[in-house]
């Protein structure tokens, strides 16, 4: 049993309050990721579960285990961070077996284990070498076996992939997910600023802002579903577009919000703007248009695109796919219930609004409905 129960954490350095209340229940072999701004807390969350930080109040229970007053070597953690501090003296194999040495395990027992881990995570080809022989990427995969060898009930992993180029990181992911898929029995807490990471690895991702749960969904939840305009703007790359003003208004709305993926190039569109920029992906492109606000809108496009610089585009939300707010910044649910005026114009849109700036922290809110995406052409009108 590896369940991780959070109630009511705090954490304070002095003054500073860093985590606030924090409640999470988190079941045996789930994958749950951690993400939110630079600061907000994740780092010090999962070191508070590792126990090399202490907690200030509240309980911290694995496997129906109190273990607040445990020290971390007993807690049946390992942790894998940013930057593997491996032994340069030492092969990959006595990397990977020091902890197990240092537990006098018989030696059999030692080879077994580490070549158990270097299977998972085909590290066969390099265990009498040193780390200055290996790639970064080879080097993590080393720090993750060292972790594994110790059979964790709980693997902590924060921003493990950060340190590796963008190559390097979609392979070592990949690895991540089949070490998921082979310790189906151990629960995963894993800290990232990439949403490629999260949104593929989680089977539930907790978004923190300020040392506060913001939202815990499965990443589908958050980003159908977002509780509050700070997920919405949070969750998703390119973010989500936010826009108040009239617009807003015409759809009994603070604000509007439409993902750059969910607008569509159209004839006649909601609407109108001058392109100031495009990028081209190959795969995709994004133009950013000037709809008369401080910030562009962005509309990703399948393929190149031929709207260029100085062009006029017209847009509209695709299958009429957009999300509605209130001014705390929580989601409107249900259907609109007045006609919506004709389309406006880009004089009659106002600034996009910074999510940073919205919404008060919503802790403890889980799945739930509202903030899904309404149809233009409400059948109530
Ligand atoms: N020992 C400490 N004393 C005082 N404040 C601290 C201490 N450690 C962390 N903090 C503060 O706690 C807050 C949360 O830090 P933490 O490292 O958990 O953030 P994070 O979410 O992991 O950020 P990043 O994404 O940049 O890694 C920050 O504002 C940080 O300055
Ligand atoms: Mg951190």
């Amino acid at each position: 049993m590896s369940d991780l129960k959070i109630t009511n954490l705090f954490k304070r350095y002095g003054n500073v309050e860093v985590l606030k209340d924090i409640n999470l229940d988190i079941k045996s072999g789930e994958f749950v990721v951690f993400v939110g701004p630079s600061g907000c807390g994740k780092s010090t969350l999962l070191r508070t579960i590792s126990g090399l930080e202490s907690i200030t109040s509240g309980k911290l229970e694995i496997g129906g285990r109190v273990v607040n007053e445990v020290a971390p070597s007993k807690r049946g953690i390992a942790m894998v961070f940013q930057s593997y501090a491996l032994y340069p003296h030492m092969t990959v194999f006595d990397n990977m077996a020091y902890s197990l040495k240092l537990q006098r395990l018989p030696k059999d027992e030692i080879k077994t284990l580490v070549d158990r881990a270097a299977g998972m995570l085909q590290l066969e080809p390099y265990l009498e070498r040193l780390p200055k022989a290996l790639s970064g990427g080879q080097r993590q995969r080393v720090a993750i076996g060292r972790a594994i060898v110790r059979n964790p009930q709980v693997f902590l992993f924060d921003e493990p992939l950060s340190n590796l180029d963008a190559a390097l990181r979609v392979a070592t992911r990949m690895e991540i997910a089949k070490l998921k898929e082979s310790l189906p029995e151990t629960t995963m807490i894993y800290v990232t600023h990439d949403q490629v990471e999260a949104m593929t690895l989680a089977d539930r991702i907790v978004v923190l802002k300020d040392g506060v749960v913001m939202q815990v969904g499965t990443p589908m939840e958050l980003y159908e579903n977002p509780q509050s305009l700070f997920v919405a703007g949070f969750i998703g790359s390119p973010k989500m577009n936010l826009l108040t003003g009239r617009h807003a208004e015409h759809h009994q709305a603070h604000t509007v919000g439409v993902r750059p993926e969910h607008l569509d190039v159209v004839d006649k569109g909601v609407w109108t703007g001058k392109v100031i920029y495009s990028e081209d992906l190959g795969s995709d492109s994004y133009l950013y248009v000037d709809i008369g606000a401080d910030e562009p809108v962005i509309v990703r496009q399948d393929g190149k695109t031929s709207h260029r610089a100085g062009a006029q585009v017209s847009f509209s939300p695709k299958d009429d796919l957009y999300h509605r707010f209130d001014q705390s910044g929580r989601p409107i649910s249900g259907r609109i219930s007045a006609p919506a005026a004709a389309a406006p114009t880009a004089s009659d849109l106002a600034e996009p609004v910074d999510p940073r700036k919205q919404g008060e922290p919503d802790a403890g809110v889980v799945g739930g409905a509202g903030g899904v995406a309404m149809p233009a052409d409400d059948k109530s009108r």
